[in-house]
């Protein structure tokens, strides 16, 4: 079968005969396939054997024809060889959170190349066994210093702010080191064949635009800039408020949470970007009706864009019906 490039000419600002789709989380728990194969290992095993991350990411291409498909691995992954004991269970779990500057010092630079040789290794391995694009990914530096300073998930991230503020100096040697990483981690994904990688920034939302745009942009900025040779997408969820900062973004898409429309998404951006979504996940728990109706409200709204890429809004629910998720892949493609 010939070479799927549907997003990458959507990327490169063509006329498309339809948008690309993939869905955030795409390999995982709502496939049985997935069940089956994490039965056997651990998450982290899961991500760390090459072999096992390929099979699991083909899994939704097989099922579904999505149009791209994204390396398998987790946010955190990279941060593990920095000194974080890391965990999942399933959630996120660091045992030695980041609470000092003493603390932020001891986090080490790494080599993606030699310390993340597995990463690269199912890239490449993933590459050769599919027809579609594979998009790489790591997390934003402030969301993965997020769980560095919490150690788990939360709802207020409260210790985050308290460092942010109260002891700004760790707060920033902290975020440097993420920035130095992650740029390395995304160049090592881009020159092992990703053509697209994209940038995942959950918890940005959770602060203020003062504090966006003093704490967080400046970091973001600097690797959408520094990252060359792939198409760079940034997805950061309840952004809305922060597209007067985010406008100036040196990137081809940006990811839309289901909160804001994709059209004023396009207004408040001044049509700069490709912009990527946004149906809600928990729409997939809807009659196949109401799915269609949403669906083609984002479809029809996509036609306004700079270019269109569907997604969700954010990552699919492990709970997801799967004869849902073929029914909007279905109407996207038009079969
Ligand atoms: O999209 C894909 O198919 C690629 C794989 C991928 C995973 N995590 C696999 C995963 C990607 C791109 C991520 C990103 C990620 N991980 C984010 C950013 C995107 C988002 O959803 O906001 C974040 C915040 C994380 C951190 C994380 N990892 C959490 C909060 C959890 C637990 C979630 C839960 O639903 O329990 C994980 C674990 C995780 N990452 C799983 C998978 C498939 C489940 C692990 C398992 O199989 O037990």
């Amino acid at each position: 079968m010939a070479f799927n490039d549907l997003l990458l000419r959507t990327l490169n600002g063509e006329k498309t005969e339809r948008p690309p789709i993939w869905l955030m989380r795409q390999a995982g728990r709502y496939m049985k396939e997935y069940r089956d194969v994490r039965s056997k290992v651990s998450f982290l095993e899961l991500c760390k054997t090459p072999e096992l991350a390929c099979e699991v990411v083909l899994q939704p291409i097989d099922a579904f024809g999505l149009d791209c498909a994204i390396l398998f691995s987790d946010i955190l992954v990279p941060i593990e060889p920095m000194g974080v004991n890391l965990d999942f269970k399933p959630a996120p779990y660091i045992s030695n959170p980041v609470r000092t500057l003493e603390d932020a010092d001891r986090m080490r630079l790494v080599n993606p190349k030699t310390e993340l040789k597995f990463v690269m290794d199912a890239i490449k391995l993933m590459i050769s066994k599919l027809n579609v694009p594979l998009i790489g990914f790591s997390g934003a530096p402030f969301t993965l210093a997020c769980y560095m300073i919490e150690g788990e998930g939360s709802k207020s991230f409260l210790e985050v702010k308290k460092l942010m503020h109260n002891n700004t100096k760790a707060y920033t040697v902290l975020m440097e080191k993420l920035t130095d990483n992650t740029i390395s981690y995304l160049q090592a994904q881009v020159d092992s064949g990703c053509p697209v990688v994209q940038m995942f920034d959950t918890w940005a939302g959770l602060v203020s635009t003062y504090e966006y745009e003093e704490f967080i942009f400046p970091y973001v900025q600097r690797v959408a800039e520094s990252v060359k040779g792939a198409h760079f997408i940034y997805f950061a969820k309840d952004s809305s408020s922060f597209y007067p900062l985010i406008k100036n973004l040196n990137c081809a898409a940006l990811g839309v949470d289901w909160k804001t429309s994709l059209k004023q998404a396009d207004a408040a951006l001044e049509h700069k970007f490709v912009l990527q979504g946004n149906m809600d996940p928990a729409l997939l728990f809807a009659d196949k009706a109401t799915i269609t109706k949403y669906a083609n409200i984002i479809l029809e709204e996509g036609k306004s864009l700079k270019g269109h890429i569907f997604n969700l809004g954010h990552g699919i629910m492990p709970q997801t019906p799967v004869e849902n998720v073929k029914h909007l892949v279905d109407i996207v493609k038009g079969v």
